[in-house]
């Protein structure tokens, strides 16, 4: 089955190895590593060709995963959106990280509505989405808030980090942005 989102400006489609070198590229940035990586410093290039082999392993594994963004206009791989859930996580998160060099476009939350109503639509008994953020990454908290998420209160400590979490309810949510 081909997966394939569409949304005004992206299309998404579950990440493939040719997405590997452009992820790697994201991710050395340090603006992008900041709260992604161990230490908030950019990992070497053999540390994120394993972390971007886990996003595909992902897939493998539980049949979901990240989608890789591409835009419309260029064709460019952008960055990663959707469903996240590896071993030990508290819940079905939606994860997002856009390349630097389209931030402030409102890329990440355009695609994470994709990405939810898709998520929603795959999982009937979800009865919620969250997403696990760091009380310092104000950048992902705008993407969280413009897309319907609250903070719950509830914590999350992973890699010695205290995360929040943010959660959206199915029934709400999808009255406001289903599609
Ligand atoms: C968080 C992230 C995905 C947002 O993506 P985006 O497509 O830029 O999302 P938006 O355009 O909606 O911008 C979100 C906020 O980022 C900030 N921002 C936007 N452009 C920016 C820029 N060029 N430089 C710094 N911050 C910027 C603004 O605070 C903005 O909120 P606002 O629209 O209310 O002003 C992106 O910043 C990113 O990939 N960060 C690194 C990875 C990461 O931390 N992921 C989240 C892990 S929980």
């Amino acid at each position: 089955m081909t997966i394939r989102i569409e949304t005004e400006r992206l299309v998404l489609r579950p990440m493939e190895p040719a997405d590997v070198e452009p992820h790697i590229a994201m991710m050395r940035n340090p603006a992008t590593a900041r709260y992604l990586a161990p230490g908030g410093e950019p990992r070497d290039r053999a540390d994120e060709w394993r972390a971007a082999a886990s996003y595909l392993g992902h897939w493998q594994i539980r049949g979901f995963g990240f989608f890789s963004v591409l835009e419309k206009e260029t064709g460019d791989w952008v960055g990663r959106v959707g469903p996240w859930m590896p071993d030990g996580w508290p819940a079905l998160e939606c994860g997002w990280s856009i390349d630097a060099s389209r931030w402030g476009k409102g890329y990440a939350p355009e695609a994470a509505i994709g990405a939810v109503n898709w998520i929603f639509e795959r999982f009937p008994d979800l009865d919620r989405i969250i997403s696990v953020i760091d009380p310092e990454n104000t950048n992902s908290q705008a993407v969280a808030k413009k897309i319907g998420e609250t903070k719950t209160g509830e914590i999350f400590e992973f890699w010695g980090y205290k995360l929040d979490i943010w959660a959206a309810d199915r029934e709400p949510w999808l009255q406001q942005f289903g599609r």
